[in-house]
């Protein structure tokens, strides 16, 4: 390891140490690493592997959402010009399930309007629910940090979003209606944003997008084709961090899934190398 990716390490796992104690760190201790003074061999992992089939041509009609089961007049529809505003206000405006019954605010998803990373979360929270924003809570400032960690910033060149735009009660998993009736959503946002990567976090994010029932642990830790119809994006699940918040082994192969994202993003010529 470099000492700079010792660092980095060093600081992530202070992060994640912090939010899981009474609070948050505001500084962290000055670290004096040096690098290894021979490369730890790391097994080569498959970039853009394909392991999904292929799939038809549109994320809208994407074999890996169910199909909505009941269309109805609320349904969220693909306008011929689409944008960005267009789907936050039909987001805001959804009443396609029950979801929408219990909301303060729906939460359409923030960030760059072209990304270098999309990052897909499982759906919003209580403070989500109550701002409108995604990953604004406890999870939230903790994926900041670690997006801050590879030089990704939702301000400048990362969009967030979540699967569901609702909160469901009590944070519970998302019922396949619910993700039937936002699916759309998310695959008109893949579509126009067009991002180099989609980062994703947490077992639901990631079985909704990729239509299988894999654990996380088997999902992460390589990249995925993800076929849009127009294009294939590499596509990389990794722990979503309320589950690093509770459980402290999750940390270290969270850092290696972003550690292979800041490498691809770097051979990508999208970010600058840090180890030359
Ligand atoms: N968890 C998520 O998956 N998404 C959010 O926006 C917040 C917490």
């Amino acid at each position: 390891m470099t000492a700079e990716e010792k660092t980095g390490l060093a600081h992530f796992l202070d992060l994640a140490a912090a939010v899981t104690g009474s609070g948050y760190r505001t500084s962290s201790p000055e670290y004096h690493f040096s690098d290894d003074p021979a490369p730890v061999p790391i097994a080569p992992t498959p970039q853009c592997d394909v392991a999904v089939p292929p799939t038809p041509s549109s994320l809208i009609s994407h074999s890996s959402f169910p199909a909505p089961p009941v269309p109805s007049p609320q349904s969220p529809v693909p306008s011929q010009s689409d944008s960005l505003a267009q789907i936050a206000a039909e987001v805001r405006a959804c009443t396609a399930c029950k979801l929408a019954g219990n909301r303060k605010n729906a939460v359409p998803g923030e960030g760059a309007a072209k990304p270098l990373v999309m990052v897909i979360g499982e759906g919003p929270g209580s403070d989500e629910d109550a701002s409108g924003r995604p990953f604004v809570g406890r999870a939230g400032q903790l994926l900041d940090k670690m997006l801050a960690a590879i030089g990704l910033f939702r301000e400048s060149n990362c969009f967030i979003a979540n699967v569901i735009k609702c909160r469901p009660p009590e944070n519970r998993d998302p019922q396949p209606m619910e993700t039937a009736a936002c699916a759309s959503f998310i695959g008109r946002q893949i579509d126009l944003l067009n991002p180099h990567f989609i980062l994703c976090v947490g077992r639901v994010a990631g079985q909704t997008l990729l239509n299988t029932t894999d654990p996380i642990g088997r999902l992460r830790g390589r990249f995925i084709d993800f076929e849009t119809g127009s294009r294939t994006i590499p596509f990389l699940a990794t722990y979503h961090p309320s589950a690093l918040l509770r459980n402290e082994d999750l940390k270290r192969p969270a850092w290696e899934d972003l550690k292979l994202l800041r490498t691809a993003l770097e051979q990508a010529n999208l970010l600058p190398s840090r180890t030359t």
